[in-house]
C-alpha cells in the first residue's frame, strides 16, 4: 500500500455514501469480546470486504465487520475483528481502520483486547486498564516514509493512554463496585503463547499483561493525535503451577465471562465523553 491516504480517503469515501453521520468515538473489540456491540443500538454494518483497501479477518472469533450506531447517547463506530501481525498482514494494514476511522471523524478512541497476566498478583478475569506499554519487538507501524499528513516524524510516546481517560474510567469503575488493576501492556508478536522463561523475563522487565495486538494501534493513534483508553482482560495467567497450558478456547471463554464488566466501563465512559 503506498500511498496510505489515497487508500484511507477511498476507504473513507466508501463509507461515507453509506453512512453520512460523523461518529465520536471508534472502539477496538477484542478476542471473545465482540458481543459489546449488542449493548450498542446498531444503524449500520459494513463488513470489511466490502470497504476499499481493508483487510479482511481470519482468526477465530472475530467477525470483520464495522458496526455504525449509538453507545451511552454518542455515535460510535465499533471494529468487531482486528487485524493481527501474526495473521500476516502488513502493519499498515493493521493500523489502517484506525486511520480510517480517525478520518471519519472520531475524537477518541476505545480500545480492549485479551491478555496474559505476568503480574503475580493478578487473576483470570481481571480487568486492566492499560497505564502503558513496552513493544517486545513487534514491528513499529510508522516505520518507513512519514505521512505528514497523519503525524510527525518522531512522535511523543509519554502518555500513550490518556490520564484523564485512566481516571475517568477508575471512577466509573469505584462507583459500579468493578474491581480493576492498571498496569503495563507488554506487546508481542504472538501467535506463540509465551515460554514459562519468557512470561517470567516480561514481569521482569515491568510487564503486568501480555498480548499480541494493541501496540501497533496505539502508535498509529498517537500518531495522529488520538486520545487512547485501554483495557485488556486477564484470560490466563502466564505465570502460575507448573505444567500449565494455555489454550485459545480457554482465553476466549474468560474473556467473554469479564465482557459485561468491561461494557459497564466503555458505556459509561462514552457517554461522559
Ligand atoms: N500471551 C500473549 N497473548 C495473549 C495471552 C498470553 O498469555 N493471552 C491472551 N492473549
Amino acid at each position: 500500500m503506498s500511498n496510505v491516504i489515497e487508500s484511507i480517503e477511498a476507504a473513507v469515501a466508501f463509507i461515507r455514501s453509506r453512512y453520512s453521520i460523523t461518529p465520536a468515538v471508534g472502539i477496538v473489540l477484542g478476542s471473545g469480546l465482540g458481543s459489546f456491540t449488542g449493548e450498542m443500538k446498531t444503524e449500520l454494518e459494513i463488513p470489511y470486504s466490502e470497504i476499499p483497501h481493508f483487510p479482511v479477518s481470519t482468526v477465530e472469533g472475530h467477525s470483520g465487520k464495522l458496526i455504525f450506531g449509538e453507545l451511552g447517547g454518542k455515535k460510535v463506530v465499533a471494529m468487531a475483528g482486528r487485524f493481527h501481525y501474526y495473521e500476516g498482514y502488513s502493519t499498515t494494514e493493521v493500523v489502517f481502520p484506525i486511520r480510517v476511522m480517525k478520518y471519519l471523524g472520531i475524537r477518541t478512541l476505545l480500545i480492549s483486547n485479551a491478555a496474559g497476566g505476568t503480574n503475580l498478583s493478578y487473576k483470570v478475569g481481571d480487568l486492566m486498564i492499560i497505564r502503558d506499554h513496552i513493544s517486545m519487538l513487534t514491528i513499529n507501524p510508522l516505520l518507513g516514509k512519514n505521512e505528514p499528513a497523519l503525524g510527525t516524524r518522531f512522535p511523543d510516546m509519554s502518555e500513550p493512554y490518556s490520564k484523564v481517560l485512566i481516571a475517568k474510567a477508575k471512577t466509573i469503575a469505584a462507583d459500579a463496585g468493578i474491581e480493576v488493576r492498571e498496569g503495563v501492556y507488554s506487546g508481542v508478536t504472538g501467535p506463540t503463547f509465551e515460554t514459562r522463561a519468557e512470561y517470567a523475563m516480561l514481569r521482569l522487565l515491568g510487564g503486568d499483561a501480555v498480548g499480541m495486538s494493541t501496540v501497533q494501534e496505539v502508535i498509529a493513534a498517537v500518531h495522529m493525535g488520538l486520545p487512547v483508553f485501554a483495557i485488556s482482560v486477564i484470560t490466563d495467567i502466564g505465570i502460575r503451577e507448573e505444567e500449565n497450558t494455555i489454550t485459545h478456547e480457554e482465553v476466549l471463554q474468560a474473556a467473554k465471562d469479564a465482557e459485561p464488566r468491561l461494557t459497564h466501563i466503555f458505556k459509561t465512559l462514552v457517554a461522559q465523553l
